[in-house]
């Protein structure tokens, strides 16, 4: 028995580890040592670009470098969204437009992932329209990337893999992570979501609410900190239902305590926060914390309460409000962003000017809009949708030109204040040094290469619409 000793048997390898180095020796014989190159393209929101960082660690593992020009690439790869149609026919478009490339580079490898390969019919019609797609996978089976990939490599043939129910709901720890810029970083604290509000896919496509646990996120938080990242951006489709799973006395705000109690010169911001879970608890932790940004994303959907409904929200218009006005009272320059949907279905024309009233009364600082989208699946779907589309987009404008008007006369008002701007670098227009603030609006202000990836006082000279001008202090 003394072979079953698990005290002798060797360390535990990452599970990758094996497939990690048989693709890299798999694609020196077909380089004949050259160094591979990869182009990975992402679609849709944070949690996409943070799994996108992940990708790219594992190829850095493998031996790859990355690319921009398609000419040049060993492997191209496509991380999908599926939020909506648009998002899901631009992803046809670009696969489609590999095919030549891949007839003149027949060694290429395309590859199809993310939230759209979750969906069967997504997936399916991949599988039919472009046999020179070779390896598929989806959200939940990200960590076998490397296994996939050689199995398509080495066994020559099409890879199709989705998540099953155990894997639905797995987190894998110990990733790779080849982070994009050297100021602002991503940090994932939970996956998935459980609110199933009618209209989205997202439950669908990314499975059930699942927190990391707060030691693996804080060693995580503290590593960044130290590399010199000074703007962390904590990340999860509703991070203010953080650990109700874990069974440990920790929530989402007692998670921003603990990350907001290591020292260091940097800004803490999250998002999503789902407005029916954001509590007083995590506002009085904002304006009492040290490093989190006065800023909140708090998506409200729509300002009626009948769509609000429909939508299965779970809030209120007026429990939105008296939310709103706490939070204000409590940090007064607190800036708010938030998500609309125009012409959820049967929405009428009444129904959408709640919305413009409620913006109106809220003085949001931006907001992301879109047109619903039906998704194949969800509730919404199938109900009746009789207002036509060039009707929706009409609406859509008039609450554009409305948050315009907003905005500017906000950005107005910032006219000589002075905002610690975190400097990002320069716009490749006008050459001037650009930055956010603490509330995530854009600065520019003239200034020396010095200054990029560092906190700067910048006094806001004059406005333009929603971006800033301004000069150091
Ligand atoms: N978890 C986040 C949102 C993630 S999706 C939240 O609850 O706020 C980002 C945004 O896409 C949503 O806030 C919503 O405004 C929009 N969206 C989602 N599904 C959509 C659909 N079917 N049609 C149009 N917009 C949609
Ligand atoms: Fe979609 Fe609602 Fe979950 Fe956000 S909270 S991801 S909108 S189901
Ligand atoms: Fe899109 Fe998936 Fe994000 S569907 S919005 S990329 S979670």
């Amino acid at each position: 028995m003394a072979a079953n000793n698990p005290e002798r048997l060797p360390e535990p390898q990452h599970p990758q580890a094996f497939y990690m180095k048989e693709v890299a020796k798999l694609m020196a014989d077909r380089r004949r040592g050259a160094v591979p190159m990869a182009l990975v393209h992402t679609y849709g929101c944070q949690q996409n670009a943070a799994d996108s960082e992940k990708i790219k660690g594992m190829l850095a593992q493998m031996g790859f470098s990355f690319t921009d020009d398609r000419e040049r690439a060993d492997l191209i790869l496509f991380n999908t969204c599926a939020v909506r149609g648009h998002a899901e026919n631009r992803v046809f478009g670009n696969v489609g437009a590999l095919k030549e490339l891949k007839r003149r580079h027949p060694s290429l490898v395309v590859s199809v992932c993310g939230c759209m390969m979750e969906e069967k019919q997504a997936s399916e019609r991949i599988r039919r329209k472009f046999p020179f797609v070779s390896l598929v996978f989806g959200t939940h089976v990200l960590h076998r990337f490397p296994e996939l990939l050689w199995a398509a490599l080495a066994e020559n043939r099409r890879v199709f893999e989705r998540g099953d129910e155990q894997e639905d709901a797995r987190i894998v720890e110990g990733l790779p992570t080849r982070r994009g810029g050297k100021t602002r970083a991503w940090l994932t604290v939970m996956y998935g979501c459980d609110n199933f509000c009618s209209y989205c896919i997202v439950p669908y496509v990314r499975g059930r609410e699942r927190s990391r646990q707060p030691e693996a996120v804080l060693e995580e938080f503290r590593g960044l900190v130290a590399d010199g990242y000074k703007d962390v951006t904590l990340l999860g489709q509703n991070v203010n239902s953080y650990g109700r799973k874990l069974g440990r006395p920790v929530n989402f705000s007692g998670l921003l305590r603990m990350l907001d109690a290591v020292d260091g010169d940097y800004r803490l911001r999250f998002m999503t926060s789902h407005p029916k879970d954001a509590t007083h608890e995590l506002i009085d932790t904002m304006a009492a914390g040290r490093h989190i940004s006065r800023h909140l994303h708090l998506p409200v959907q729509s300002g009626s309460n009948r769509v609000l409904k429909a939508m299965n929200r779970g809030y209120t218009r007026e429990k939105y409000l008296a939310l709103v006005e706490y939070a204000r009272k409590k940090i007064p320059d607190l800036s708010l962003t938030s998500d609309i949907i125009v012409g959820f279905p049967g929405e009428t024309y009444e129904e959408f000017r709640e919305t413009v009233s409620l913006i109106r009364q809220v003085g949001y600082t931006s907001l992301f809009t879109f047109v619903y989208s039906p998704r194949e699946g969800t509730r919404a779907a199938q109900l009746p949708d009789p207002v036509p589309a060039a009707e929706k987009s009409a609406w859509l404008q008039e609450l554009c030109a409305e948050q315009e008007k907003i905005a500017a006369s906000r950005c107005a008002g910032e006219v000589g204040r002075t905002h610690r701007v975190l400097v990002e670098g320069r716009s490749p227009k006008s050459g001037l040094l650009t930055g956010r603030t603490d509330g995530n609006v854009i600065v520019n202000f003239p200034g020396r290469d010095e200054t990029v990836g560092r906190f700067a006082d910048v006094k806001i000279t004059s406005a333009r619409d929603w971006i800033l001008d301004g000069e150091l202090v």
